[in-house]
């Protein structure tokens, strides 16, 4: 059989991709070589927030005393955690495989290869079968940095050194956790496991962590996690992996710490080997990124790319909607991806949200912007729910338009809230329009409201 459409990974680009695409009316066949549901469902995005709220639970019980509830003798099963967490991602995987089903897309659960163009359509290999498909869709995603560190390899495997994979399945929490690179991962990660008791500390190359957020945000999370007693190497580069230690230098002088297990996560690479991309000439950058324009178009007609894969955003959220343009535009209706407005979430404790632009991207780009700063006690819920909280909003408003440009928060419910800043980004409104929504009261999300008053 011929099939309209290849789907080649079976993560949020391709399982949403592959469910659109059948929706209206194409054939399609999806290729997944580990796990349907890719890295978010099965080792990312969705387990660690499943760990993450195990630690907010018990952190309550911790803390619970100053909203008048005492506990006592709470302690953190990790046995437990870990069991709940495959739960919680087998009903999800389990969902997202009825899903496919319900839409007649084949899956095939093996690793596919493009072999060749021919008169008939694009060929497609898995298990020296082949399949044969009129347009491909590929959205193989992104798979963890492993440097050239002495050590660091010989530590993987002996199961020293854990990447994102196999830190999330760990049922023993280790005294001493070293964690390489302060960005998105190693926080939640230091976050999980500093509540659940590890001695954690963080080594990161910037002068600050949390890459890309508002500076003031980043040390205000930065102090919150000091206090509960996370130890903080910036501008530190590591230099080698003992199997029980890792070595760093600092201005020209090293430094050892000792750790039972060490987490690396100085980021992510599209997943673009073995895919036998060059047999049909599709372009890739420098860093293996398959190269798109914004419609999700490759160099070859009739080739898209979805998702971690083109290297441009590489979150869960950002693959749903780029798989959505593209089959959009193979289906005929023309659309275009925008990044202007993609919320970005840290789920630490307290959780961190931006959108657009922060002051040092609007600075870079010349924007003529103000920003205002607002205690997150502006919002009467935030002060009822979170005691001794220090959390604050920044809305950043463009002069010449009136318009929303950015947003960036520290504090609880950030990550529930912050889609309502994208809005305000994505659908353009003026700062006067935006001053006659109505809020529910009380919610911490009447602190947008109460910023764009303060303009
Ligand atoms: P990241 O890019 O967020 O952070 C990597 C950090 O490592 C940076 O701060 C960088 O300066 C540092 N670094 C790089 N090389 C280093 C070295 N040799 N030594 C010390 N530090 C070094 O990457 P991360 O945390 O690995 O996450 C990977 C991807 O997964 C990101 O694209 C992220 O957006 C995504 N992700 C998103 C989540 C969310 O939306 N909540 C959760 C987890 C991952």
């Amino acid at each position: 059989m011929k099939y309209d459409l290849i789907i080649i990974g079976g993560g949020p680009a391709g399982y949403l991709g592959a469910e659109r695409a059948a929706a209206k009316g194409m054939s399609v066949l999806l290729f997944e070589k580990r796990n349907l549901g890719g890295v978010c469902l099965n080792e990312g995005c969705v387990p660690s927030k499943a760990l993450l709220y195990s630690a907010k639970i018990y952190d309550y019980t911790k803390h619970s005393e100053q909203y008048g509830v005492k506990v006592t003798g709470s302690s953190l099963d990790q046995e437990t955690v870990i069991k709940r967490k495959n739960k919680v991602v087998k009903t999800l995987v389990t969902g997202v495989k009825g899903a496919l089903k319900k839409h007649n897309v084949t899956v095939v659960e093996k690793t596919a290869r493009i072999e060749k163009k021919s008169v008939e359509g694009f060929v497609v290999s898995a298990d020296n079968e082949f399949y044969t498909g009129d347009r491909l869709l590929i959205c193989s995603g992104s798979e963890p940095i492993m440097p050239p560190i002495p050590g660091l390899l010989e530590g993987y495997q002996k199961g020293f050194v854990l990447t994102n994979r196999e830190i999330l399945d760990l049922t023993k929490i280790p005294e001493t956790l070293v964690i390489v690179g302060g960005g998105v991962i190693g926080l939640e990660m230091a976050s999980y496991f500093n509540s659940a008791g590890s001695k954690v500390t963080v080594v990161e190359m910037l002068d600050k962590i949390g890459g890309p957020i508002d500076d003031e945000i980043a040390e205000l999370l930065r102090r919150e996690y000091e206090k509960k007693g996370i130890t903080f190497n910036l501008g530190c580069k590591v230099t080698s992996f003992t199997e029980k230690s890792v070595v760093f230098e600092k201005d020209g002088k090293t430094f050892e710490t000792d750790a039972e297990k060490v987490l690396v996560s100085i980021g992510r690479k599209p997943s673009t080997k073995d895919l036998g991309l060059e047999n049909i000439g599709v372009e890739k950058d420098k860093r293996g990124a398959i190269i798109t324009d914004s419609m999700g178009r490759t160099n070859v007609a009739e080739v898209y790319a979805a998702g971690d894969v083109n290297g441009v955003s590489m979150l869960a959220h950002t693959a749903y909607r780029e798989a959505e343009v593209c089959i959009n535009n193979i289906t005929g209706k023309k659309d275009v991806m925008r990044y202007s407005a993609i919320p970005s979430v840290i789920y630490t404790n307290p959780e961190v949200a931006s959108v657009g632009e922060t002051e040092a991207t609007a600075k870079q780009k010349n924007m003529d912007f103000e920003s205002v700063t607002l205690s997150m006690k502006f919002s009467g819920r935030y002060v009822a729910e979170n005691e001794g909280g220090n959390g604050i909003c920044k809305v950043l408003r463009d002069k010449r338009t009136n318009r929303i440009i950015g947003v960036s928060l520290i504090g609880n419910y950030a990550s529930e809230l912050i889609y309502g800043a994208a809005m305000m980004i994505e659908t353009q409104m003026t700062v006067e329009d935006l001053k006659e929504l109505v809020f529910p009261h009380p919610t911490v999300c009447e602190i947008l409201r109460e910023a764009l008053f303060a303009f």
